[in-house]
């Protein structure tokens, strides 16, 4: 079948759902497929369609244009590698891309022997070793993540781990007493695809508090919020993703972000008493930081929450030095531990200190790190210090949450496999927080009245707010 983005459209509301998923799945695959000239008629992705509309196809216009392009491999005069956007932002998975669908892919792929757009080297799991010849796809097929390459910032260095040594024997690097830093001037994240559902309402917004640091100190795009506009979010695809030679004009990009404000996740359903209980818990405990309308802005209160929040996903994750424990997150598996790295970080002042994390979030782009107050003892290692919700290390964006029970696993590296997983994740972010700020201390994180820490959710709400969180 060929593989016109167009037919996506038509078939999957006219036929029964094996048909659509073939449809689909030919859709994905490789790249003989005629691409729409960019004057085509073209479906309808009106506001609520989601890109599967029922209706005409509409006719010419920036949302029709913007939807070819989205869907486009060929990118004919602009190079490239032949992506488009719509091989990692899949249609058929909420706009988004699950391990499943991944691994799917690579095993036709080497089943029918055709290329498939979506493994290319830049993505590889040896890319820095082997570049262009580098084929080991595990991050993309297991885990479903694509290599984010980050310039670092002048006061961050990656730590060699080869170098690490501990009285000549090999040692952690966190810890190790001596080590080299690498020359690398950038680093290799591993970040989930996030659906573009609802993408007019998840960036930047006047409403929520405002981040003290850039870029986008209310907000923005990417899961660190980086960029500002989708104009300019595409144009980093296609430079980054696709890897085109020419950036496209900025009418194609203006196209491209008219689609993209087309695509909405459904409306949240009428509720029953389950659902209803987990609304109450959600509302508690979670919409203080996915509030607004793409439930991805947090409210300012008394204490202020903030606009970006590490929630602990990231790798290592934190372990209590107290026994017994008062937080217990389950250890990363050892996929995402293998792509834990260390960094230097070195203060205005001069002082050093080495950080381990699998993503640092926002420090990459402002490397703003504090050394404390988290020390063994409570103290400050090293001024300045702060609140550890204040500093940009592993801080990344409220994510939006509608649509949600399509788009497992969660989490910027897909580490939640489902949303009882998500629940109990955050069951013991609430009690490190309460451990780590004992009474008096009443940050905003626990408390809704100032008075009673009554945020966190507990075990017994488990079944109420994942049947809630199902229905977003
Ligand atoms: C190789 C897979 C891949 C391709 C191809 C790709 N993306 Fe993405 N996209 C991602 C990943 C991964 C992220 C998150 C990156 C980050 O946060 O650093 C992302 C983020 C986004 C976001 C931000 C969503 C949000 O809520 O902040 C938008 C919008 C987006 N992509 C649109 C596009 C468009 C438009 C194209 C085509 C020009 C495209 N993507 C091509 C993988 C891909
Ligand atoms: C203090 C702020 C904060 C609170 C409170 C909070 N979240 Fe989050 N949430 C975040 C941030 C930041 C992210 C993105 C981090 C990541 O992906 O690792 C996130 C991500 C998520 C995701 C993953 C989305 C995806 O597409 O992968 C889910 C699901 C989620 N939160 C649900 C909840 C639930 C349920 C609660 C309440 C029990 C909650 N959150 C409470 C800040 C918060």
């Amino acid at each position: 079948m060929k593989c016109d983005p167009r037919n996506r459209f038509v078939a999957i509301p006219t036929f029964v759902l094996v048909v659509a998923v073939a449809v689909v799945a030919a859709c994905t695959s490789p790249p003989d497929h005629p691409t729409p000239p960019p004057d085509s008629p073209s479906p309808d992705a009106s506001p609520g369609s989601a890109g599967a509309p029922d209706g005409p196809p509409s006719v010419i216009g920036p949302i029709g244009r913007g939807e070819a392009l989205f869907h486009d491999r060929r990118l004919v005069g602009l190079g490239g590698n032949g992506r488009a956007c719509s091989d990692c932002h899949v249609d058929s998975d909420s706009f988004q891309l699950s391990p499943a669908i991944a691994e799917a892919r690579f095993q036709r792929m080497i089943a029918t022997g055709v290329d498939d757009p979506l493994f290319r080297p830049i993505d590889a799991d040896d890319f820095v070793a082997s570049g262009d010849a580098a084929s080991d796809y595990d991050s993309l097929r297991h885990q479903g993540l694509i290599r984010v390459r980050m310039p670092l910032p002048a006061n961050i260095k990656l730590v060699d781990p080869a170098s690490c040594m501990t009285g000549g024997v090999p040692a952690p690097c966190e810890t190790a007493t001596s080590y080299l830093t690498s020359p690398s001037t950038f680093t290799d994240v591993w970040r989930a695809v996030p659906s573009v559902l609802n993408v007019s309402v998840s960036g930047s917004d006047s409403h929520g508090p405002v981040w003290p640091r850039d870029p986008g100190p209310q907000g923005g795009y990417q899961l660190d919020g980086r960029v500002d506009t989708l104009q300019n979010q595409a144009r980093a695809a296609f430079l980054s993703h696709a890897q085109v030679m020419t950036v496209p004009d900025p009418g194609m990009l203006d196209d491209l972000a008219t689609y993209e404000k087309g695509l909405l996740a459904p409306a949240e359903p009428p509720l029953n008493e389950l659902e209803t209980k987990g609304k109450v818990v959600f509302d508690r405990a979670c919409a203080q930081c996915h509030n607004g309308p793409g439930m991805s802005t947090p409210i300012t209160g008394p204490v202020g929450i903030v606009r970006f929040f590490d929630d602990h996903a990231a790798c290592p994750r934190s372990v209590d030095t107290v026994s017994p424990p008062r937080w217990n997150f389950p250890p990363c598996p050892p996929a995402l531990a293998r792509k834990e790295q260390t960094y230097e970080i070195e203060l205005a002042d001069g002082f050093k200190m080495r950080r381990t994390s699998t993503d640092p979030g926002r420090a990459l782009l402002s490397g703003f790190v504090f050394s404390g107050p988290f020390a063994a003892d409570g103290s400050c290692l090293h001024p300045p210090c702060g609140l550890p919700f204040a500093d940009d290390w592993q801080k990344l964006e409220m994510a939006p949450l509608h649509g949600i029970s399509k788009t497992a696993p969660y989490f910027h590296n897909n580490s939640a496999a489902t949303l009882e997983e998500v629940v109990i994740h955050y069951e013991e972010v609430f009690k490190r927080a309460s451990a780590l700020f004992p009474p008096p201390e009443m940050p905003h994180l626990l408390t809704t009245d100032g008075v009673h820490r009554d945020r966190p959710n507990v075990p017994s709400e488990r079944s109420a707010l994942v049947a809630y969180l199902m229905r977003l």
